[in-house]
């Protein structure tokens, strides 16, 4: 489609909010009605709004003075996707496919493209919306940073930085105390978050998906360093770490949801252990949605500017199908299907992980040379 035939787009926010969301339907909307003369507007609620008609006209005003807001001023939804739609039919409460809703809403409002920012399974629900007709433009959203095809997505710097801060705080009451405390980052299936924040804030163990950990390692660890003349230990825990040969904590299900569970409760696992087996007084704290609320950072605001500027850009080029990133130190874009239903683990490679081994940090596995980590690493990632 030519730039030309664009006048009308819309703007949706999906899945969890995160820091930052603001700047991009700032970046996005100011670009496309200051440079471009379109008119700007705002779906509700993510895909929810689209099923059910919620959309409102974005002006310059509403616009203004939220690029230091956290949150989204559109709403959000995690558990809406319009192909899978729980709603109540006749009395009877269940999953139906509202696609054709949310295709008639666009058509509607007379819309030429749909900008929508999210993490992955928003952008398996717009690449499938994309196939239906829809003028697509994606733009990469998560605290946990694990989105495919972007080296790094808006609101992990955030939540990186308040992670940090929690840990150098109870790093102070940890060491008056004599204690063990365990911090537990969000992050689902991938270790981002708690790599970044511990590494960042010199965590004595960190636990992440990507490297099952052996509890009797982690006990030895604590054990040691008190045998060494330490006054606590602070472990770093990933939502998503998990017991070697064990499970990951499942906090609870939510059915509507894309993906339908929500983790939680390994930091206390982790804690309880210690304590049991090494008799140190040891305390977990769950950081939960405090990392996704509150202001962005800096670099938080100035990517999301850019990668807003550069959503609008595409959709003014009517290249749509696409998601545009941060890759290799650039703003560039990627097709959607390439990003849909994948998950960016923390590769064996990570530069961050190799130095943190390297400066000591122990990732729960038997405390051998730094070869013999990485080996048991591998074996356990074959698992
Ligand atoms: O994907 C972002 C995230 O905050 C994850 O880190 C976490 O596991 C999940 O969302 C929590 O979801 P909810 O907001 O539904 O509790």
């Amino acid at each position: 489609m030519a730039g030309k035939c664009i006048r009308r787009v819309g703007i949706l926010t999906g899945g969890g909010d995160c820091p930052g969301l603001n700047a991009v339907i700032r970046a996005v909307g100011k670009t496309l009605i200051n440079d471009c003369g379109v008119e700007v507007f705002g779906v509700e609620d993510g895909f929810r709004g689209l099923v059910l008609d919620h959309v409102r006209p974005l002006s310059y005003k509403d616009l203004s003075n939220i690029l230091t807001l956290g949150g989204t001023i559109l709403g959000s939804s995690n558990k809406d996707n319009p192909f899978e739609f729980y709603s109540e039919s006749e009395g009877k409460p269940g999953k139906r496919d509202r696609s054709d809703d949310a295709l008639r809403t666009y058509r509607r409002h007379r819309l030429d493209a749909l900008v929508c920012l999210g993490g992955d399974g928003t952008m398996s629900i717009a690449a499938r919306i994309a196939k239906m007709g829809v003028n697509i433009v994606g733009v990469p959203k998560t605290i946990d940073n694990d989105l495919a095809e972007t080296d790094r997505t808006f609101g992990f710097d955030t939540a990186v930085s308040i992670v940090s801060e929690a840990l150098d705080r109870v790093h102070t009451t940890a060491a008056s105390h004599h204690r063990c405390i365990v911090v537990e980052t969000m992050g689902r299936y991938a270790g981002w978050i708690a790599l970044y924040a511990g590494a960042a804030s010199g965590a004595d163990v960190i636990l992440i998906p990507e490297i099952p950990f052996d509890p009797k390692a982690v006990c030895e660890v604590v054990r040691s360093r008190y045998d060494n003349g330490k006054v606590c230990t602070i472990i770093c825990a990933a939502e998503g770490a998990v017991p070697i040969g064990g499970h990951m904590v499942v906090e609870k299900t939510v059915a509507a949801s894309h993906d339908p569970i929500r983790l939680g409760g390994i930091g206390k696992v982790v804690a309880d252990i210690i304590e049991k087996e090494t008799g140190v007084d040891s305390r977990a704290v769950v950081l939960g949605h405090v990392q996704r609320g509150g202001t962005p950072t800096p670099f938080d605001r100035a990517l999301a500017t850019c990668l807003g500027h550069a959503a609008a850009m595409l959709v003014m080029a009517g290249r749509f199908g696409r998601m545009v990133r941060l890759k290799d130190g650039k703003i560039s874009d990627v097709e959607l299907s390439k990003v849909a239903d994948k998950v960016r683990k923390v590769p064996p490679d990570e530069p961050l992980l190799l130095a943190a081994m390297a400066v000591g940090t122990s990732f729960g596995v038997r405390r051998d040379l730094p070869a013999g980590r990485m080996h048991a690493w591998r074996r356990a990632g074959r698992r």
